[in-house]
This record gives structure tokens, sequence and C-alpha cells, in this order.
């Protein structure tokens, strides 16, 4: 069964200023597309310590297979999501993160501001999102379609090496 881990990186959702909207629609948007189980969620305030050890905790105890962050991406002073992520990767999976901008940069020049960074700690594949409901939509639709694949050779399931001899064809 995959677990999924969907972090909310906003202080003022944190402190109840306004609702999580953002993290309730990834909950929403993984559900009808993989019918995978969200396992935890959590809304924490942009503290890049908090967030590193959550990330950590989610990878290394709960084993979490897929952790989705949503905020703290841009050039706020406040926003500390991608070093708080890139402190806790062993490995990145640029070709994630590059996908959504380029992706994004058709629907807008602002996805330039996204720093989001996506990669791996263990088997825990670790995808920073914008914090707008709206990016949330438009980035995730880039990746839904790689990240079963993406989970299975996380795995070493034997079934992903097959699927590279059909990629062409999906
Ligand atoms: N990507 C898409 N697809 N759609 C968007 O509306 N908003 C951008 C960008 N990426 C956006 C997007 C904006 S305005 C910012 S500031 C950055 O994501 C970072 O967002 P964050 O600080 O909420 O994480």
């Amino acid at each position: 069964m995959t677990k999924v881990g969907i972090l909310s990186i906003s202080t003022r959702a944190y402190h109840g200023v306004y609702a999580d909207e953002s993290g309730e629609l990834i909950r929403q948007i993984i559900h009808e597309a993989t019918g995978w189980e969200v396992a935890s969620y959590l809304v924490l305030p942009d503290d890049a310590a908090q967030i590193r050890d959550q990330l950590a905790a989610w990878a290394d105890d709960a084993r979490l297979d897929l952790i989705l962050t949503t905020g703290g991406t841009g050039f706020a002073p406040r926003d500390v999501t991608p070093e708080a992520t890139r402190a806790v990767i062993e490995r990145e999976a640029p070709g994630l993160a590059e996908a959504m901008r380029a992706a994004s940069l058709q629907k807008t020049a602002h996805a330039m501001l996204s720093r989001a960074v996506c990669g791996i700690r263990g088997r825990t594949l670790i995808v920073n999102l914008p914090g707008s409901p709206r990016a949330v939509h438009e980035n995730l639709d880039v990746i839904l379609p790689v990240l079963p694949h993406a989970l299975a050779l996380l795995q070493e399931n034997p079934d992903a090496e097959a699927g590279h001899r059909f990629e062409d064809a999906s």
C-alpha cells in the first residue's frame, strides 16, 4: 500500500489565519487519481528546522513512499521549503522540478519564481509544490502520470523495469 504524506507549509495557515486549502486539494487529487492512502498530514509554519525534522521523520520512521509539500518555495525571506528539503534529500530528482516549471511557464511567467526542489531520501520521494491551490493543481497534474513508475523504481519493483519498455507507447 502506497503511503503519502502531505506537508502544508504556511505560517498563516499554521496560526489559523486561513484554512489550508492546498493540502486538502492535494489529498483530493491524489485520492481521485491513484487511490493511494494519505497516511500523514500536517501544517507547519515557515520554519526550516521544523520542516527538515518532519520530512526526515516521515521518511525514516513513518517510511512514507511519497511526501508532497505545498508552499514556501518563492522568493520571500520566509520561504525556506527548498532549503529544508535540500538538507534532507540524499539524491536530487531535478527532472520533476524542471518539468513542473517548464509546464507552468506555459501558463504564467511567475513559474520562474518557484524554487521548488524534488529529491529522494532512502525510499521516499519528496516533492515541493508551490502554495496556491491553482499552482498546486497545475504542478501536480504534470508529475502525476510518472509518480507510480517513480515510486515503483524506488522500491526496486521488478515490474517497474518492464514499464520502461512500454513508456513510448503510453
Ligand atoms: N506555477 C503554476 N503552475 N501556477 C502558478 O500560479 N505561481 C507561482 C509559482 N509557480 C504559480 C506557479 C508563484 S506566483 C510563486 S511566488 C511561486 O510559484 C512560489 O510559490 P510559493 O511561494 O507559494 O511556494
